[in-house]
């Protein structure tokens, strides 16, 4: 393996060090990188003449990403930790002791450990671009910035530095210049290495005014005060490690020397690595990163059919968000069918939204361009003929399905790909109402479609590879986060969620108010509780189901019965509009034998139900990887994030050891 850091010394005294962690797309902090730095600062500190040093990539679109996650989130002990940030913290007091000036020239990912190091020089320049990002984003991950960053970023900027910091905010060069972490900026085009090298003679000139004022922190108690309301806000009131460490090491750190200071944050990280949460927070990140780009999730090798046009079987709910999608992230022409009076009202509908998100600026083009690729048909018009892949998302009942795929069947091409949005009839029993069973698969989408990342691509016994893989494709494109997954009544995450709600359902007949088992479940950090949930869903949505599956649930019978369907669907359910629970259901709720139940009961009791029909999904090889189940809960239902899914959660609290004997990961 090639050296990572290489110094070239030139004539000019000037001495420039490209760094290039060799065979890894990004540079991070790994071992090589760490004994290749002390070589490089060993050789410097006996070569003769070096007047000052600029450090740069060898990558074309990467300064340096961070630690390297993977390393940390299988560190165990607390030695471990302390050797690990003892590095960083030598390395980095050895580069700011050097004697002579140093500059990092930033183009790309600078982030984490990669600032920390750029923090660490004198002077920084970046150069402007798509891929420059700046930024200390660790406590997205559950960890903080603890090589230094808490330290020397609010040294430099001030108390701006706590909210960058907190929220793992990344900037782009003209922000993070504007901020005062950048000292000088060059254009996408400039010459990088020799605005630097030119930057580094204006320093040991003495001539460069760089701005390090001196920072006051006199004020840091109601700041740090400030700043703590203000997580446990966007937590929700959960005090989440992260945040909470990185926040105690600037309050107790900057009232001190950096060197006590960064003594305190490493004593901090010690601690933030070996929570549940790094390590729940770092499978998060893996996990999205596996299903970020859907192309990557099909066969290797795999080309997808080109996808020209589409179509979309009803515009009900579900057709009018897959509408939005398709419109928004893609050029696709699109054409819906549906009954002539549903036509008019679907695309208001459509329109309304795509309005909102352009008052939001979120949208790339005009609305009404748009909406000029949309067009819409009650008859199976010629036009089927040229589409590629049509979506099926008509009325949940398989007489109309039959009907359905037996007209469409007679207008489309042999090798157009066709997708059911079904919630719960099998793909495998639409197969034979299909022209090519091969071609027929399953896209489950969540509502409201355009606010929920998630898809679930499901295989039906006759579906092909090929299939999925082009399902995955069109996922893509339409932006989707997929999970693969066979057919199985309520695919993955339903099938997850619905025991959790009957659980959740039998604690409240045992006497446990709804209040208390909701609020078990947001401290949890679920964004709501399940009988909320239930009472926005509509009430008959699950009850509909469990009576499909042959489960009785007599509080749902009772409150379904009584007319409630929801707040929202028939303006009576579960709550009041001024969010307390309407007394008028308590007398639906069935009784059963008492019992009062902790907090930390329901949320167990609520958690080992998902847990046990995650098991079961694996032993019947529903899905292939637990990683799927996992995605599937954090973007279909909202699983918090800083846990890793439900699965890795259970792994990381003992439970499936407990369970089962053996960890899912
Ligand atoms: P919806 O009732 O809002 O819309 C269904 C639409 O299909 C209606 O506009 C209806 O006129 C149209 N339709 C009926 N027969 C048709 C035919 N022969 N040709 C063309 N259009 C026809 O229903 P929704 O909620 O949009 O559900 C559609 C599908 O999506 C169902 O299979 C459902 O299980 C599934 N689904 C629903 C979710 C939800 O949250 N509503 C979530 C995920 C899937």
């Amino acid at each position: 393996m090639g050296k990572v850091f290489n110094l070239v010394r030139e004539e000019t005294g000037i001495g420039v060090i490209t760094f290039d962690v060799v065979g890894e797309k990004m540079n991070t902090w790994t071992e090589d990188a760490f004994s290749g730095f002390d070589q490089v600062m060993h050789e410097l500190e006996t070569t003769k003449g070096v007047r000052g040093v600029v450090f740069i990539s060898g990558k074309p679109e990467n300064f340096l990403a961070g630690a390297n996650l993977k390393l940390i989130s299988q560190i165990e002990s607390a030695d471990e930790v302390r050797g690990t940030i003892g590095l960083f913290h030598s390395s980095f007091n050895r580069l700011c002791a050097m004697g002579i000036p140093s500059v990092a020239a930033i183009h790309g990912h600078c982030l984490g450990g990669g600032l920390e190091f750029a923090l660490a020089c004198t002077g920084r320049i970046a150069k402007e671009g798509r891929t420059t990002l700046i930024g200390l984003p660790e406590c997205n991950v559950g960890l903080f910035p603890g090589a230094g960053g808490t330290q020397r970023l609010p040294r430099l900027i001030g108390y701006g530095a706590f909210e960058l910091i907190l929220k793992g905010t990344m900037l782009p060069a003209a922000k993070a210049h504007e901020m005062g972490i950048i000292d000088r900026l060059i254009p996408a085009n400039g010459d990088l290495l020799n605005a630097a090298k030119a930057f580094l003679e204006e320093i040991i000139a003495g001539e460069a005014s760089l701005k390090r004022p001196a920072q006051d922190f006199s004020q840091i108690d109601s700041v740090a005060e400030m700043a703590r309301a203000g997580i446990l806000k966007a937590t929700k009131g959960r005090e989440l490690p992260a945040p909470m460490l990185a926040l105690k090491s600037m309050h107790e750190g900057l009232k001190r020397s950096l060197a006590e200071g960064l003594e305190i944050e490493k004593r901090n990280f010690v601690e933030v690595v070996l929570t549940k949460e790094a390590k729940g927070s770092i499978n998060t990140f893996f996990i999205k990163g596996m299903t970020d780009r859907p192309q990557a999730m099909m066969t290797k090798g795999f080309v997808p059919k080109p996808v020209n046009h589409v179509a979309v079987l009803g515009f009900g709910t579900m057709g009018r968000g897959i509408i939005i999608d398709i419109l928004r992230n893609t050029q696709l022409p699109v054409l819906v069918k549906d009954i002539p009076e549903a036509l008019e009202p679907g695309k208001a509908f459509v329109r309304k939204i795509l309005d909102g998100m352009a008052e939001k600026k979120r949208l790339k083009e005009p609305v009404d361009v748009m909406m000029g690729r949309l067009s819409m048909t009650s008859d199976y018009i010629d036009a089927f003929k040229e589409t590629d892949i049509v979506i099926e998302a008509v009325f949940e009942e398989i007489g109309v399905k039959r009907q359905v795929y037996g007209e469409l069947s007679k207008c489309i091409r042999e090798d157009c790909i066709v997708a059911s949005n079904t919630s719960s009839i099998p793909i495998t029993s639409m197969a034979p109402f299909v022209l090519k069973p091969e071609r027929f698969g399953g896209i489950h989408f969540f509502s409201p479609v355009w606010l929920m990342q998630l898809v679930e691509v499901i295989r039906g016994e006759k579906t092909a590879q090929e299939t999925i893989d082009n399902l995955l494709n069109f996922a893509g494109l339409i932006r989707k986060r997929p999970i693969v997954c066979r057919d199985n009544a309520g695919f993955v995450v339903n099938a997850m969620l619905f025991p959790n709600l009957i659980n959740a359902l039998t604690y409240i007949e045992e006497g446990n108010a709804i209040e208390k088992v909701d609020r078990a479940m947001t401290r949890f950090g679920m964004p709501v509780g399940p009988i909320r949930l239930t009472d926005e869903v509509g009430i008959d949505i699950p009850y509909k189901a469990f009576v499909g599956m042959g489960i009785r649930q007599d509080t749902l019978k009772n409150v379904v019965g009584a007319g409630r369907l929801g707040l929202k669907k028939s303006g009576k359910g579960f709550f009041l509009k001024d969010g307390s629970v309407d007394p008028e259901v308590l007398p639906l709720i069935a009784k059963r034998s008492p019992h009062e139940r902790t907090e930390e009961g329901i949320q167990l009791g609520l958690l080992i139900a998902m847990i046990q029909v995650g098991k079961d999904l694996l032993d019947r090889k529903i899905v292939n990887d637990v990683r799927m189940i996992d995605v599937g809960i954090i973007w279909g239902l909202g699983f918090p994030a800083d846990k890793g899914g439900p699965m890795k959660w259970a792994d990381l609290i003992g439970l499936s050891k407990k369970l089962y004997g053996k960890n899912f990961y």
